[in-house]
């Protein structure tokens, strides 16, 4: 029989999922969680963070190569979107977007067909402005034409950005391509990227997206890891089936960060239900970085859904502790050292809502070494560093 918080998360869970359903007027009777879109944060990969500009095709080809050969696809890696930069400098005569004809020679279908032969997903971006932030045509009252085309190809995901908006409500920008999207009838995961300028959380999930940015741009630095961090405090309210918060994409891999620094990153993305989107080169990837973006029992907590992304629960100078109601009654905890020198962190069952039971079990993530405890868990934090455990009552 399920326990009581069991039988909660359950009806939580179905709750929010008939929620996400009403929300995006579709009759709840027609969704469920497995037809739903992003039902789980979405994981995959994107251009930016380590390409920019220089993408072509060559390079998504090999990406999602790579993404199969890695094992990143074997542990629910799907997406591979390419982000600004891949289209011509101008319309075609009708006025459609097209892509670059060097670097995108062969044009998106086949780029789709391609990914899509290995099981995999593509994503593409655009922007709610009259131009995107790298002065390429964006879709800002060409919503209608533009979805149509990205349908047509076979495009499964639209990033969609804020640059260049005219000033222009934004609402009815991201409103009027959530239209076109739909009106195409494929399901097409929707990317609100308007940096979290206007509340997202509030209206992301109406408005008919799946992800909303929280926050600018991240980069491959610790202390803007860090400083996104802090600006999610709060923001596990919106998160729920069909519809997550977004600190933006990751950057482990991408080498201006210790090892600890992206384990603690990774670590922390996982528990606050983030979409996990690599944002490093597949396909010269490391061992260690590949173990941390496929290390599976993180990637467990990333896709489960209790009820309630990953949230603050305590604040010291140092050391921070996080944590995340699992859908069996165990919780998921972060343990983090965000200071210069290596510090003890501990925290109680009691501390972290746990039922009383005088005995746990808890499993690190990392080293995944399990272990009892009556009640306080402990770790040896290096520091810029995280531990992460999964803690379940006996
Ligand atoms: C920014 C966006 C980044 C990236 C970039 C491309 O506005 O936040 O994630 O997409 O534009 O120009």
């Amino acid at each position: 029989m399920p326990s009581r918080h069991g039988l909660h998360s359950a009806f939580a869970l179905l709750a929010t999922v008939l929620a996400a359903a009403c929300s995006q007027g579709t009759a709840p009777s027609a969704t469920s969680p497995k037809t739903m879109l992003a039902a789980t944060p979405p994981m995959g990969w994107n251009s930016w963070n380590k390409f920019g500009c220089k993408i072509d095709e060559n390079l998504i080809h090999e990406t999602a190569d790579a993404m199969v050969k890695s094992g990143m696809k074997a542990v629910g890696y799907q997406y591979i979107n390419i982000d600004d930069c891949w289209m011509a400098k101008t319309r075609d005569a009708r006025g459609n977007l097209q892509a670059d004809p060097t670097r995108f020679e062969h044009g998106i279908k086949a780029l789709a067909d391609y990914v899509h032969s290995k099981g995999l997903k593509l994503g593409i971006y655009s922007s709610a402005g009259t131009a995107t932030c790298e002065k390429y045509p964006a879709s800002l009252d060409h919503e209608i034409a533009d979805a149509n085309a990205f349908a047509a190809w076979g495009v499964d995901y639209l990033k969609y950005d804020n640059c260049n908006n005219q000033k222009r409500p934004f609402f009815a920008r991201y409103d009027a391509m959530a239209k076109a999207l739909r009106a195409t009838g494929r399901p097409i995961v929707y990317s609100i990227c308007e940096w979290g300028e206007n509340n997202p959380g509030e209206w992301g999930r109406r408005v008919g997206g799946q992800l909303w940015r929280t926050t600018g741009d991240i980069s491959d630095r610790w202390s803007s890891m860090i400083s996104i961090l802090d600006k999610q405090v709060g923001l596990e309210k919106y998160a729920g089936p069909g519809g997550w918060n977004d600190p933006d994409m990751l950057e482990v891999g991408n080498g201006r960060m210790t090892y600890d620094e992206y384990v603690a990153h990774f670590s922390l993305w996982a528990l606050l239900n983030a979409p996990l989107i690599a944002g490093n080169d597949l396909r010269t990837m490391s061992d260690s970085t590949r173990s941390i973006l496929t290390n599976k029992d993180v990637i467990a907590v990333n896709q489960d859904w209790g009820g309630m992304q990953g949230a603050r629960i305590r604040k010291d100078t140092d050391t921070q502790v996080w944590a995340k109601p699992m859908r069996d009654g165990s919780k998921a905890v972060v343990l983090l050292n965000r200071g210069e020198r290596p510090a003890t962190i501990t925290v109680t069952a009691t501390e972290l809502g746990m039922r009383a039971s005088g005995s746990y079990a808890v499993r690190d993530l990392w080293t995944k070494v399990s272990t009892t405890t009556p009640d306080r868990i402990t770790a040896q934090v290096p520091k810029h560093g995280a531990a992460m455990f999964i803690v379940r009552a006996k």
